[in-house]
Parts: C-alpha cells; structure tokens; sequence
C-alpha cells in the first residue's frame, strides 16, 4: 500500500510547478481521507474537473485508522451467507445506538445505500469479503478484508489508486485556509502550501475535513469532562473545516457529543478495534470479573471501565481469537498484547486476581456452550476461549468520534441554521453532524464517510455542470 501511496504522492508533486498559481476548476475537495476520495472520485466520475487537497504528506486521515470494518445491510455477501438483515433493522440499530438523537432522514439514506457502496468499493478494488458481529448490531454486519485485516488501510488503497487511474489532480501538503463566498454562493478556497497562499476559484467545494477529535481544547470546549483523555484520532482531525464552514453561514449540529471508544491501550493512544471483543474477547476488571456486556455501545462499556479499580480494564482473548483477526497480530507484534501460556501466567504478568480469573473464565466458557450469558445477557457468544495461549491488553477509553458538526441534508448540501441550502457547498464525513446522534455504532463511521462523500462529490458535479 506504502508504495502504492507514495505513488499517487508522486503524480502530486508532479503538479507541484502549478501550486502557488491561482486556478479554476469544477469541483474543489478538501480533505483526502475516505470521504474526500470517495467525493473527488464521484464527481470526476461524473466528468467534473477535480482538485483534492491534503494537509498532510500522507492521503488517508482518520480513515487510515478505521480498523473493525464497514456496517451494511442486505448486502450480496449477506445473502450469500444467509445473513437475515435489512435497511430497516440497520437503521433501528443506529437509531437505537445513537439514543435516537440522530436526524432520521440522514440515517434512512445511510442505511438504504449501504449495500450499494459496498459494490462501489469493490468495484475500485476494496477487499471486503467477510462480514462479522461488533457492537451494537442485531445483524452480522460489520463487512471487513479476508482474514480480518484493518479495513480503513485497504480502504485508502483503493480509492487512492482509483482517483490516481482517474486523473485526480492530488495536492498534499496543501491546507485549506479559508472559503470563498461570493453574495450567497461559495466560489472557492484559499489554500496555503508551503508558506505561499493562492486560490482555487470552483464551482462547488465539498468539505471532508473531519471532525475535531484530537483538538484537545476544541473537544473540552464542548464537552467538559473529556478534559485530559487521550485521543484515537489522526493528529489531522482538529475542526478547522467545521469553524470554516460556520464561517460562511453553516450551522452546527450536536457538537456537545463525543464518544470515546472503550478498548484504547491504558495511558497510550493505540485503538485495539472492536473486532477483537466482536470475535469472542471478554473485559475482566483488576479483581478478574467480568463487568459487562462487551458488545454493549462504547458510551456503556466506557463508563462501566471508568467504574472499576484504577479506571481501566483487561481484554482477554486466547490464541483462537487471533487465529481468527488479522488485526491481532499487529498487536501482538507492536507488544501491545501481554501473552501467558496459561491464564494464571497471564493474570500474574498483567497484576489482576489468577483464581478469580480461572473461575471467571469456566463461567464463560460454560455460557458460550449452553448459548445463554447468564450474568450480562452478551448474545453474541462466538466461541469458548479455551485455547492457550492467551492475551491481555490494558484498556481504558479515549476520545473517538465527535458526533457533532456541520449540519446537512440528505444531498449533502450543508445548511444555515432555518434551513437553507448554501450554494456549491456541500460537506460529508466527520466534519458532518446528525448521522450518529448521541452515539456512533463501530462500523458506522466508514459507510457514513462513503455513502456521504460519494453522494457529495456526485451532486457537486452536477451542481458545477448547471453553474453558468
Ligand atoms: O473498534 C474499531 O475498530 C472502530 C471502529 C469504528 O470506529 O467504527
């Protein structure tokens, strides 16, 4: 992927003499993580002249992290496998998980064309050929790479090849300082590369700038007692393109809600992905008990962890889980993963309760065979974990996802606060408020970023296309 990457950075430096000129063209992207490209691909695709713009050296953002996978309903592989799901449960599962704060409108779209978008990343060459439990689903739907690998990387890989194969005119380093608005119409952006400001005059501009995650300030601002907690998040993801597009009369939706994902290696910003407890890993406390449902949504999980002795938790798992997530192995290598060849070897290592763990982990084990978890109701029971050896990783949550942002409608045009559409200006991803209400369910944040983006960058071209 590296390769690949550095690749299409080399078609961007070869446009490099043209950067610092002022330049017209259709459609103008900012932000090149999953939603930006999939945007920049859309509107190119539907024969618009295209820049997309970067800040950092590397394409990919927040995305380059996403690591559980990419939830969609009534999918060809679902059907294929038997998997009885539907728009409808999806969109019961999001609103539901979201405490039915999310904008409905915006969830249906999401839900209906999540199917599609699958076809579409695979179509440009996305590997998502297995689909599995995580958190918060009544339906295996969580769609991810053959043998569990991190699906954001492969994600990023193909849409970056597919915008390089369309002629995408990429530019990296390229931070995005300002939108231009002309009366009531947005005109372009006013770009900063290396010390040198110059203007990109567009027809239409599509924000993909993410949320505001690891802005510290920006997320204690709203959300007080989130004041200290580490970060999952790309150090790009800092809000400027949310107070941008304020800026210009978009209105903010749900900027108070932010959740932390609840298995972030303790005092360290590492996310272990959810796909970890998906695949059958439970969550024991310094005294070796289990205290929860480990599916349950991550604002539950992560206030019971904040609950327990020293405001962290255990992931335990056995060599059978890892058989079984690819991801795992990265962990291990990175000796984030405390391994014992038996389960009082590993609680001894890792400082909690061996006796109570043994009798914690016979409980379960005797849960998964009869179907049923008698003390927290966990209904996804995978398998036994039974299989040496075994793994532990310190847990306890960080900030994850800001929920709130600009506020769009269904067409991914961004809106003033009575509602009005601001012309040529559309936004998708992160940066957006709405999708996930009060809280985003794993998985959800890679089909918001695709369905939107893609959605964005089609009505920027038509909407360019109509411009005089
Ligand atoms: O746990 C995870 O892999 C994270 C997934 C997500 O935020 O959607």
């Amino acid at each position: 992927m590296k390769k690949k990457l550095l690749c299409l950075l080399g078609a961007a430096v070869m446009s490099f003499t043209a950067y610092g000129a002022d330049v017209t063209t259709d459609v103008v992207v900012v932000g090149g993580g999953g939603a930006g490209l999939s945007a920049a691909i859309a509107a190119k695709e539907k024969g618009a002249n295209v820049i997309l713009l970067e800040k950092m050296l590397m394409l990919g953002g927040n995305t380059n992290y996403a690591t559980a996978g990419i939830n969609a309903a009534n999918t060809d592989l679902q059907k294929k496998l038997g998997i009885e799901d539907s728009a409808e449960l999806f969109y019961n599962d999001t609103m539901k998980g979201g405490k039915n704060k999310n904008n409905p409108e915006l969830v249906k779209k999401l839900t209906v064309d999540s199917s599609n978008i699958i076809n579409w990343l695979t179509e440009r060459g996305a590997d998502l050929s297995e689909v599995v439990f995580t958190g918060g689903q009544s339906a295996k739907r969580t769609h991810r790479p053959t043998g569990g690998q991190a699906v954001g990387p492969v994600i990023v890989d193909a849409l970056a090849n597919t915008a390089e194969k369309d002629g995408i005119d990429v530019r990296t380093e390229s931070e995005v300082v300002g939108i231009i608005k002309t009366g009531n119409k947005i005109t372009g952006v006013e770009v900063k590369h290396k010390g040198e400001t110059y203007k990109i005059n567009a027809k239409a501009v599509v924000m993909a700038t993410g949320g505001f995650g690891a802005n510290a300030a920006m997320v204690a601002e709203y959300s007080p007692a989130l004041k200290g907690f580490g970060s999952t998040n790309s150090p790009a993801i800092t809000g400027e393109g949310i107070k941008m597009v304020n800026s210009v009369g978009g209105a903010l939706v749900d900027m108070t809600e932010i959740q932390t994902h609840p298995t972030v290696v303790h005092n360290n910003t590492t996310m272990i992905t959810e796909a970890v407890r998906g695949e059958g890993a439970i969550l024991v406390n310094r005294e070796g008990k289990r205290f929860i449902s480990e599916l349950e949504t991550r604002d539950v999980v992560s206030k019971a962890e904040l609950d327990q002795t020293g405001k962290s938790a255990f992931l335990i798992f056995d060599q059978s889980v890892r058989e079984n997530l690819g991801a795992i192995n990265g962990y291990v290598r990175r000796k984030l993963a405390v391994e014992g060849a038996t389960l009082e070897e590993l609680a001894q290592k890792v400082g909690i309760d061996g006796k109570t763990l043994v009798k914690t982990m016979e409980t379960y084990n005797g849960y998964v065979k009869a179907g049923a978890d008698k003390d927290f109701g966990k209904t996804v029971l995978p398998r036994e974990l039974a299989k040496a050896p075994y793994y532990a990783i310190e847990v306890s949550p960080a900030v994850h996802h800001t929920m709130g942002g600009v506020r769009i409608n269904t067409e991914a045009q961004v809106l003033t606060a009575d509602g009005k559409v601001i012309p040529g200006l559309y936004a998708a991803g992160e940066i957006t408020g709405g999708v996930h209400g009060a809280n985003r369910i794993g998985g959800n944040a890679v089909t918001d970023i695709t369905v939107y983006g893609k959605t964005a960058g089609e009505n920027a071209a038509d909407f360019a296309k109509n411009s005089k």
